[in-house]
């Protein structure tokens, strides 16, 4: 039946569906530059910490009451009786739907990179920062054009997930995940030997692992908390969704350990591999431009590792596979709320979604260089800036809107459906929960407590805004 609720196939499935959702982009083209700006050692830390004391717990809390309810984001509030935080689904929606166009755009140039290496890897060699920019419409002339090519691409990369999406949850995104996860996994294991024993990587291992707080301010709380979110996946509806689709034997407090560990390993991993990469890469005059970290600098891992060209190939395709699933998790959500909540038809509003999300996205691509279009941003101490639309996409989702949603998440748990209720769904599978005390103190005071804090703080204080 076209609309009935899918159920996942396998337990592994789930796991890796939903670790799949997590592991993305974020993790290898956000990650790094975001640990670089935040100054190393003291961004991994305060992002472990903010894992560790607040994303696993909103994880488990979204699962639980995707679970409890079987409803998708909005629906979730209704079923459970609480109509008027339907506010926080359709913020997690609207997020996930600006997510997804950037996102796609992002996918596509992966997907220009895994076509890059196997025809012209020599020319990305020769010039990376050169070769990235080209492709962002940027030339090394300084003047800029339309970027047809990256934004084909994207129409590729949005086409294939719509198609994924159209074949339904079990079929198209389990079988999916269970090769590319611990394929991923391996590459990069691989790439982290090379990178790091590259000439110049010390000096960037070593900003890894040091600790300069001079560089720490509220901002790079921000960051860190905006970007734990997006990498798990949380604050957007995705993991309401993604336990919606779970049966009740299933143990969802160890899932997400497992997840959130899994996730944080490979955000990690990249952090090491492309840090020292971009230190031996770029040199100082180059190495604050944050964006297309894991674009340019890795080129010279696999410039100087044997057989580089063909590990390049597989690194960028199974990126390419990592963005999919995260954005087939995007995609799922936004369709499944709109299937359920307007009872509109699965597969015309999959394909009607997707085409005006790529449209949006268009203006991703297009403004990194070739259009001036600008966003506008405001915080106390650089009052209103303008910063390019690109980053303002960025800026919206990451600073504003995960986190709001999030906030309302822990909110509702923690003081209205009240945490014995998220326990009392957590223990379905018949285990105890033992953390489930600590569980409820961080879902009741910590986490609504430390987001609301570092949301005002960053506005109040400043943001570094690039
Ligand atoms: N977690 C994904 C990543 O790190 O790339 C991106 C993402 C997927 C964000 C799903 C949000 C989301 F709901």
């Amino acid at each position: 039946m076209e609309n009935e609720r899918a159920q996942w196939g396998s337990k592994l499935g789930f796991i890796l569906a939903a670790a799949g959702s997590a592991v993305g982009l974020g993790n290898i083209w956000k990650f790094p530059g975001r640990a670089f700006e935040g100054g190393g050692g003291c961004f991994l830390l305060i992002y472990l910490l903010i894992v560790i004391f607040l994303g696993a717990p909103m994880m488990l809390t979204e699962l639980s009451v995707g679970r409890a309810s079987q409803a998708n984001i909005v629906g979730v509030f209704h079923k459970l009786g609480h109509r008027n935080f339907s506010w926080v689904g359709w913020i997690g929606v609207i997020g996930a739907f600006i997510i997804t166009c950037y996102y796609a755009h992002v996918g596509g140039w992966v997907l220009r990179y895994v076509v890059g290496y196997a025809t012209e890897s020599s020319s990305i060699y020769s010039d990376s920062l050169g070769y990235f920019y080209n492709m962002l419409g940027l030339h090394g002339d300084g003047t800029t054009s339309i970027p047809w090519v990256a934004i084909l691409f994207a129409a590729i990369f949005m086409a294939m997930n719509a198609i994924i999406i159209i074949r339904g949850v079990e079929s198209g995104i389990e079988k999916f995940n269970k090769i590319g996860m611990p394929a991923l996994f391996i590459l990069l294991l691989i790439l982290l030997v090379r990178s790091v024993t590259l000439d110049g990587a010390a000096e960037g291992l070593q900003y890894m692992v040091s600790l300069d707080w001079s560089k720490v301010n509220f901002s790079t709380f921000l960051a860190a908390l905006g970007q734990a979110f997006y990498s798990l996946s949380i604050g957007m509806a995705i993991m309401i969704t993604y336990g919606s689709y779970l049966p009740k034997t299933e143990n969802i407090a160890k899932n997400t350990v497992l997840i959130c560990a899994m996730d944080t390993m490979v955000a990690f991993l990249a952090g090491f591999i492309i840090v020292p990469a971009v230190f031996a890469t770029l040199g100082e005059s180059e190495i604050g431009k944050g964006g297309g970290f894991a674009f340019v600098s890795l080129a010279k891992v696999f410039d100087q590792m044997p057989g580089g060209t063909f590990f390049g190939v597989l690194f960028y395709l199974l990126l390419l596979f990592a963005a999919l699933t995260s954005c087939i998790s995007l995609v799922e959500s936004i369709v499944a709320f709109l299937t359920e909540h307007f009872l509109w038809e699965r597969t015309r509003t999959t394909i009607i979604v997707c085409v005006i999300m790529f449209l949006i996205g268009c203006l991703y691509t297009c403004t990194q260089a070739a259009v001036p279009l600008k966003g506008i941003w405001f915080d106390a101490a650089n009052g209103v800036t303008y910063p390019a639309f690109c980053d303002f996409m960025e800026y919206l989702t990451d600073r504003i809107m995960i986190p709001v949603c999030a906030l309302g998440c822990c909110i509702f748990v923690g003081w209205v459906w009240k945490p014995e209720s998220a326990i009392e769904e957590i223990e379905q599978c018949g285990v105890r929960f033992g953390l489930a005390k600590v569980y409820a103190i961080l879902i009741k005071y910590v986490a609504p407590v430390a987001i609301l804090a570092i949301l005002i703080m960053s506005f109040a204080a400043g943001m570094t805004l690039s």
